[in-house]
């Protein structure tokens, strides 16, 4: 075998950002694509169509036991220190959890997501107006950690005085993936008191309400006729945040980061805007914002001609997936008017695939069309400095100096 021998740290945030892992991917998917990792007692799968395979396959597949790494070392984390009773519709299997994904399907879909777009758009040109061409700043801090919590806002349906709050909770919640210790997860936990109570206070207001947001939508829904509690309501709606703020943000940051190392593609999408759909799915192809998710065997089974026993995990890093070669032709050229058929793996496959995927590309899409309108070139002027984690793949800074078409260069 190959330089793949060495079991990858994936379990080590440094491993994805202190060396290139493309090409150590690349060998796995040749060479050794179900890699056990002994000190994970986990496979590392990586090539597309067997991560496909297991995320339609949730009867052998099961996310019960968790779908982060930190489960495997900790035991199933979120679960573990949740109230008893509590579900989230990430660690639960079919058919709990089609009731689950039901109840949320409305609010990515029809009226809620036209409603969103009028929001996404006012939203990316008030932050954009805040650019001064020609001026260095740090985008991740100034627009990409702003733009997405203020659209989750109005997909809850709170106003944007609780922004800065929701920010936090959800900053919290997220770090549960990262590599900390048992005590520092504990804490995440016990610091969400708040957010339960207000999310409880605004339970009690919307109470009746018909809207289309996401609480009045949980509080109309019903599962076998019976409304949902509001443990279900904060478990959902805490889902929900978790999961589509930090992520568009880092998709947010990972745009403007690589059109900027590929001006020719820039180029290309400012002299066509209609190519920013295909420019964002490239860019989720290209940089996969989540590495990977986690699954559990529930009985024997075997993929690509591997064993793999009961009580074993398999972690699908879908960042590899969006390089298989054998799906996308030249997977390390960037190219905003790539059609990908099949679709990359960004967004998961099968019974958990992201029910915001639609929210997230709309939000990303319209934000690039008001900024090339606005500004149709910029700079990366520092160090761009990655998160250090082993979920998230993105950059917590990044410096920029935006061009307007007369602004000096
Ligand atoms: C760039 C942005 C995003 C990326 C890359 C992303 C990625 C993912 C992935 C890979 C999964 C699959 C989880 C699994 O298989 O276990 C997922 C699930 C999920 N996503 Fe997203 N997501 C994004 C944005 C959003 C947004 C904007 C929302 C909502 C506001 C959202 C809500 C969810 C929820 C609730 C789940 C759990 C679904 C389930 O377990 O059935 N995501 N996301």
């Amino acid at each position: 075998m190959t330089q793949t021998n060495s079991a990858p740290r994936i379990d080590d945030p440094a491993w994805y950002v202190e060396q290139d892992p493309y090409p150590i991917l690349a060998d796995l998917r040749r060479n050794d694509p179900v890699c056990y990792l002994p000190h994970l007692d986990t496979f590392l799968i990586t090539r597309y169509a067997d991560i496909r395979h297991i995320g339609r396959t949730p009867e052998i597949y099961s996310s019960a036991q968790g779908m982060l790494l930190n489960d495997v070392k900790y035991g199933n984390v979120a679960n573990s220190f949740f109230p008893e009773g509590a579900e989230l519709v990430t660690t639960t299997d079919p058919p709990r959890h089609r009731e689950l994904r039901r109840v949320i399907a409305p609010t990515f879909a029809g009226p809620a997501i036209d409603r969103l777009e009028t929001v996404i758009r006012d939203k990316s040109r008030a932050l954009i107006a805040t650019i001064e061409p020609g001026v260095e700043f740090d985008f991740v801090e100034k627009i990409a950690v702003r733009l997405p919590v203020q659209v989750i806002c109005a997909l809850l349906g709170v106003d944007d005085s609780s922004v800065a709050d929701i920010s936090r909770w959800s900053d919290d919640m997220t770090r549960m993936g990262d590599d900390l210790t048992r005590e520092e997860l504990a804490d995440i936990v016990a610091s969400l008191g708040p957010f339960n109570d207000f999310l409880m206070a605004q339970i009690a207001a919307k109470r009746g309400n018909r809207g289309v947001d996401l609480l009045s939508t949980l509080l109309q829904a019903e599962i076998d006729n019976e409304k949902l509690t509001d443990l279900n309501v904060f478990m959902l709606t805490s889902a929900t945040l978790v999961a589509g703020n930090e992520t568009t943000r880092h998709l947010l940051g990972q745009a403007v980061y690589v059109l900027a190392q590929h001006p020719d593609e820039r180029a290309r999408l400012v002299a066509d805007p209609g190519l920013s759909g295909t420019a964002v799915d490239e860019t989720l192809r290209f940089v996969s914002p989540v590495a990977g998710f986690l699954r559990t065997a529930v009985s024997d089974t075997e993929l690509s001609g591997t064993t793999i026993k009961a009580g074993q995990h398999v972690y699908m890093l879908y960042m590899s997936g969006n390089h298989d070669e054998t799906v996308f032709s030249d997977p390390e050229r960037y190219d905003v008017g790539r059609v990908q058929q099949p679709s990359h793996v960004a967004f998961g496959f099968g019974e958990h695939v992201c029910p915001g995927a639609s929210l997230a590309r709309l939000e990303v899409k319209v934000f690039l069309e008001e900024l090339i309108a606005r500004f149709p070139s910029w700079d990366i002027t520092g160090p761009a400095i990655p998160i250090m984690s082993v979920l998230m793949n993105g950059y917590t800074h990044l410096p920029v100096i935006f061009h307007s078409d007369q602004s000096p260069r």
